[in-house]
């Protein structure tokens, strides 16, 4: 049976975390999973995979280059099989309608950049990681977090991500996939 492929970028984890969860996931449910961080290149070409996952997150307005570069270079092959795209971002944690729109267009946004149009999209909230980050980071985030969540407590971290939603998109992932091999 063919792989799925997991391609995802990330900066602080939590994308990265995300990704291991749904392959854990569809893992569990029989299919085998290949979990590829940008940059790092998929070990085989794109089309010998069974399906595709990309995940990324935001920062400062924009997904990873590498992640938009590789999309970009490969949507004529994503589109021909399975294929479906998560992204992170602070803005679907906040209860603001701006910021929520904010989340959704930063994937329309990358529907005009790559041409890609995935079968399935998912927008998860991140998280706030003052342990990863250095002192114009820890700076720029708290200010954020002060207008909006109110998470400031820089001696630790905050994770919003809503992990039945990140459960209920890989089991829809799975499920298309299962009814078309069957
Ligand atoms: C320097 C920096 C800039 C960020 N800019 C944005 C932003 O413009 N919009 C947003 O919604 N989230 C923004 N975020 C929040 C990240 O998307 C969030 O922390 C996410 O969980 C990061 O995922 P990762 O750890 O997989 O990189 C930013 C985070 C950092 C550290």
């Amino acid at each position: 049976m063919a792989t799925v492929l997991i391609y995802y970028g990330t900066s602080e984890g939590q994308t990265a975390k995300i990704a291991r969860h749904i392959g854990a996931s569809l893992a569990e449910r029989g299919l085998e999973v290949e979990l590829v961080e940008s940059p790092a290149v998929p070990p085989l070409p794109l089309d010998a995979y069974r399906a595709v996952l990309v995940g990324d997150s935001i920062h400062v307005g924009n997904y990873h280059r590498p992640v938009m570069k590789f999309i970009a270079a490969h949507q004529e092959t994503l589109a021909k099989r399975p294929n479906g795209f998560f992204s992170v971002c602070l803005a679907a944690a906040s209860k603001k309608p701006e910021e929520q729109a904010k989340a959704k267009a930063f994937v329309d946004e990358m529907m005009t950049q790559t041409q890609w149009h995935p079968d399935r999209v998912a927008v998860f909230a991140g998280g706030i990681a003052y342990s990863k980050y250095g002192l114009l980071k820890t700076w720029l985030m708290k200010r954020i977090a002060k207008s909006d969540m109110g998470d400031v407590d820089t001696s630790r971290d905050y994770e919003y991500t809503d992990w039945d939603s990140v459960e209920a998109f890989a089991n829809g992932f799975c499920e298309d996939l299962l009814r078309r091999a069957a």
